[in-house]
């Protein structure tokens, strides 16, 4: 039988690995679910209920751990947590594999076969396992819900006796999934909506939901799409043409919901200090790079952060603050990813090495960290 080990996450953390419907249907699979008391809590997700779906709910998180096949996490686990674990267990989790590099290692030492969710490749098989786009989707949704109640006027226009409220101009900067639903959001809020990247690919999109597309669109902007279907670091003579074009076009917008990331890099710089200059008192920029340093050279990550009466919102976990929804689809997201690992008729862990989502997604293996991107510069 194969042991799933479910422990709870930091205090900064609300999100948990596990949700009612996957312990039902790890646990139809033939897999034990242990789950430590109170790790779904903040989830909305009960021992009771999660109990009534076949998890076996434990008083610490040793117990969960001790001798588990597979240890499933949101964040990147200690070593304290995985040495307890069946020698070459199974990890797997959101292990932020350009964070802190130390303790990556360290982990790696331990043994345990690491999984990182974010190398997920995007192909079609994968797509139900992709964690950054259940998670981003849920974030540029709330960035968009946090900037409305920030913002000290309504969104949508209103015709009244005592005269007409303006529709609020909003303004997305990176059309990926997360600047997607936040065009959306945006629209279903009655705001008038614009918005850029610079992957050509995005053009359609951004006019199928309705919006605008304001971008610089020369040769390099043709050729800005890698074949994994993310951005390209942009010349600093595209930069230019893009700071101009963005000068001239934000200081007239309410709010900007920024979301443009290079995976592996830093966050473009995209509004510099003398733009948010430029805009007007009251407006709000949420800034979803600031992770990664920002897409506002005035982002401070976490916080907010008031210049010239402009209000800039730099939120580190934004899914975390929807809980519910992001931790029932980063769970199903790990159901589906396991379940190509966890062989239905002998009931065990049997992981095929070859398999491109597995070469895609493993960071460390039997003491190395063996991911091709986090070899030394030249190497592999
Ligand atoms: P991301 O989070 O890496 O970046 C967000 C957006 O920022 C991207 O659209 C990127 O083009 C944009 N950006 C980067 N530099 C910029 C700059 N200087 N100025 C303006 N915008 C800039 O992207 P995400 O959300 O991960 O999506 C990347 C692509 O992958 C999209 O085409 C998405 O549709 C695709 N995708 C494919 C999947 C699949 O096939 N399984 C699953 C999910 C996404």
């Amino acid at each position: 039988m194969v042991t799933i080990a479910v422990t709870a996450e930091g205090a900064d953390e609300p999100r948990v690995a596990v949700s009612p419907e996957t312990v039902k249907k790890f646990t139809a699979l033939g897999c034990k679910v242990r789950v430590e008391t109170g790790a779904g809590a903040r989830s909305r997700f009960s021992d009771e209920h999660l109990k009534t779906q076949g998890a076996e709910i434990v008083p610490s998180a040793a117990d969960a751990l001790r001798d588990a096949d597979i240890l499933l996490k949101v964040r990147r686990p200690s070593v304290e947590e995985v040495k307890d674990l069946k020698p070459g267990a199974v990890v797997a989790a959101m292990l932020d594999p350009y964070g802190e590099r130390a303790g990556l290692d360290a982990l790696a030492a331990t043994n345990v076969a690491l999984f990182s969710m974010e190398f997920m490749p995007r192909i079609t098989r994968a797509q139900s396992m992709d964690v950054l786009s259940s998670q981003a989707n849920l974030a540029g949704y709330k960035a968009v819900v946090d900037a409305a109640a920030m913002f000290d006027q309504a969104m949508p226009m209103m015709m009244t006796a005592a005269g007409t409220v303006p529709a609020a101009k909003a303004f997305i900067m990176g059309v990926g999934v997360a600047g997607l639903q936040a065009i959306a959001t945006a629209r279903r809020m009655g705001a008038q909506v614009t918005a850029t990247d610079v992957r050509p690919a995005t053009k359609e999109q951004v006019a199928s939901l309705g919006a605008k597309f304001v971008a610089v669109e020369d040769e390099e902007f043709k050729q800005a799409q890698t074949a994994a279907g993310y951005a390209k670091p942009m010349s600093a003579e595209y930069q230019k043409k893009q700071a101009e074009l963005v000068a001239s076009h934000i200081k007239n917008q309410d709010i900007v919901i920024t979301t443009a990331l290079i995976p592996g890099r830093p966050a473009p710089r995209l509004i510099t200090r003398a733009m948010v200059e430029s805009m007007k008192s009251g407006a709000v920029i949420v800034d979803l790079a600031a992770e990664r340093g920002g897409n506002c050279e005035l982002t401070k990550p976490g916080e907010v952060v008031e210049h010239n009466g402009v209000r800039i919102f730099g939120p580190l976990n934004l899914a975390g603050e929807i809980p519910v929804n992001a931790s029932s689809l980063y769970a199903r997201n790990l159901l589906a990813f396991l379940d190509i690992m966890i062989d239905k008729t002998e009931k065990v862990l049997k992981v095929d090495w070859d398999d491109e989502i597995v070469k895609g997604t493993i960071v460390a293996k039997d003491g190395k960290i063996v991911h091709p991107n986090l070899q030394p510069q030249g190497a592999a």
